[in-house]
């Protein structure tokens, strides 16, 4: 039995679930066995149960050198927009970064690199040039949308971006629809037709996944 993921799971039931431990567990697996370089990145790590997950996982698959970058406002929600619900208030899920250190100390895991600050101050700035990982969980239309902007752009090549709460009734009808701003965002920043694919779980499992496309071939000669 893992104690770490059992621990989340009755610790952060409000953030994590046991399909969303699969689906990351399960690319950061890929990512090693395709040898993806670059750093990892969350956005949107609340009080870091995710980014504890991804130590965890990768600690397990000899990457404990791997960085993880955290990025979260800190301060609650932000206001939702006209293409968000009413799910989530302007305040909620308030946490701190003392919040992300302790429940790595509480498993003695080497924290991640915390980037405290709204994503559209911080992000443009302090991303790293190279992601081999990322995990959007910003929950807001805006968020996604800011989130998107940036780290898209960064991923290498064959990279995924994973992103929480995007909900493709058509793909999967099971799927999680309470934060509809997420897919909103989504297809604003993609159009049609979305490179986007709706993951299913076991339960009602609401995230996109998005590969980066492999490097182009070189200069035609
Ligand atoms: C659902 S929580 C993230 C949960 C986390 N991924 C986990 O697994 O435990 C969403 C987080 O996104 C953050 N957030 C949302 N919009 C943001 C923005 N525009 N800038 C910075 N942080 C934002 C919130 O502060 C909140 O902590």
């Amino acid at each position: 039995m893992d104690k770490i993921r059992e621990w989340l799971l009755s610790e952060h039931a409000g953030t994590v679930c046991a399909d969303r431990l699969h689906v990351v567990a399960d690319e950061l697996f890929r990512l090693r066995w395709r040898g993806q370089s670059g750093a990892i990145v969350e956005l949107g790590c609340y009080r870091g149960a995710m980014a504890l997950w991804m130590r965890h996982m990768l600690d397990a698959l000899g990457e404990g050198e791997r960085e993880i970058h955290v990025y979260d406002g800190f301060a609650g929600m932000p206001a939702p927009g006209r293409q968000d619900s009413d799910h989530l208030a302007e305040g909620e899920l308030r946490s701190c970064p003392q919040d992300v250190l302790d429940t790595h100390a509480r498993w003695d895991k080497k924290p991640p690199v915390i980037h405290p600050g709204w994503f559209d101050q911080t992000l443009a700035d302090e991303l790293p040039d190279t992601i081999a990982f990322g995990y959007l969980d910003g929950d807001f239309y805006a968020s996604t949308l800011t989130g998107l902007r940036h780290t898209v752009p960064r991923l290498a090549p064959g990279a995924v971006l994973l992103i929480d709460d995007y909900a493709d009734v058509a793909a999967n009808p099971r799927a999680w629809n309470g934060l509809p701003g997420v897919k909103h965002a989504s297809d604003a920043y993609f159009g049609h037709p979305s490179p986007v694919e709706a993951l299913v779980g076991d339960d009602d499992l609401a995230v996109g996944r998005y590969t980066a496309p492999a490097r182009q071939g070189g200069a035609s000669t």
